[in-house]
């Protein structure tokens, strides 16, 4: 296992993942609760990251650590990118006849309207929490693309430069809410089991709804949901792998950069310094093409 040393966070721009309407409606392997699964988690990321930046953004006249401004700077044109390109692919499922623009503005409003009714530390750490559950996601993308061999590669380079960045800017928001707002340790881990409980619901619901919406009867959802849970819950599973990395949050004296396998990361970054090109570096991941 490779443990983070010294990372750099670069925001790459002008990425093409080439996700045109000709990839299949259920990309995951012909699987529809997967591929829902993730398009659910990809409709969410707008508003999720818009909320993260403001977050964020309201403590950026207090830092005073030049290094921290910058990676704030760097973590805000990150998140930027992956909300652009995660829209460029929700387009894909306008043309099947989801309501994208109104999911997505609905859910901008709502989170505004959260934001602006809590208090400044909570919005930070809801931020750092929902920061943690994508960073242990994208650690494990990372290091267990076996469990994406038959998704579209397109879509699942897509996930893996947005993983690769997840961790580049993983210590980020840590960082400003310990150094600067100096948020607590309750208030640090209430907010990780709220943002938890919430992320579950919200992507649990929208899993369902699109499901309803491709037209499947409550027993093949009941299906479908069984043999998805299994991907995520049962041995070696998706979500399970996760859990270790997810519980040190907990810990009193955490710290995001000294947890998660780097190894994933240094192949994929590896390969995108030689070719530029994120599609080649997911693709080779995903196939283990790497040796
Ligand atoms: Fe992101
Ligand atoms: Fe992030």
């Amino acid at each position: 296992m490779t443990i983070q040393t010294d990372v750099q966070i670069i925001p790459r721009t002008g990425l093409d993942f080439s996700l045109s309407n000709e990839i299949p409606t259920f990309w995951f392997g012909g699987d529809a609760f997967k591929t829902r699964l993730f398009d659910a988690h990809s409709l969410l990321t707008p508003a999720g990251e818009g909320f993260f930046i403001r977050c964020l953004k309201a403590y950026k006249n207090q830092i005073r650590d030049s290094r921290l401004n910058l990676e704030v700077e760097k973590f805000i044109l990150q998140e930027g990118q992956h909300t652009l390109q995660h829209r460029l692919s929700n387009n894909r499922l306008k043309a099947q006849g989801i309501d994208v623009d109104k999911l997505e503005s609905d859910q901008q409003k709502e989170t505004e309207r959260f934001r602006l009714r809590i208090s400044q530390h909570l919005g930070l750490a809801l931020t750092t929490a929902y920061e943690h559950i994508t960073t242990i996601t994208s650690h494990a993308l990372m290091e267990h693309p076996e469990l994406f061999s038959d998704a579209d590669p397109n879509i699942f380079s897509l996930y893996a430069w947005h993983s690769a960045e997840e961790i580049e800017h993983k210590s980020v928001c840590f960082d400003v809410m310990q150094n600067v707002a100096k948020v607590k340790y309750p208030l640090r881990v209430f907010a990780l089991v709220i943002a938890t409980l919430s992320f579950q619901v919200q992507v649990s619901m929208l899993t369902g709804k699109l499901l309803r919406h491709d037209g499947f009867s409550f027993t093949q959802r009941l299906a479908l949901w069984r043999r998805g849970l299994k991907w995520m819950y049962g041995k070696n599973g998706f979500t399970r792998i996760q859990l270790k990395h997810y519980f040190a949050y907990f810990r009193p004296h955490f710290h995001p950069t000294s947890f998660g396998d780097m190894s994933g990361y240094n192949r994929w970054k590896k390969i995108y310094r030689l070719t530029n090109d994120p599609l080649i570096a997911g693709k080779m991941i995903q196939k283990n093409d790497f040796a």
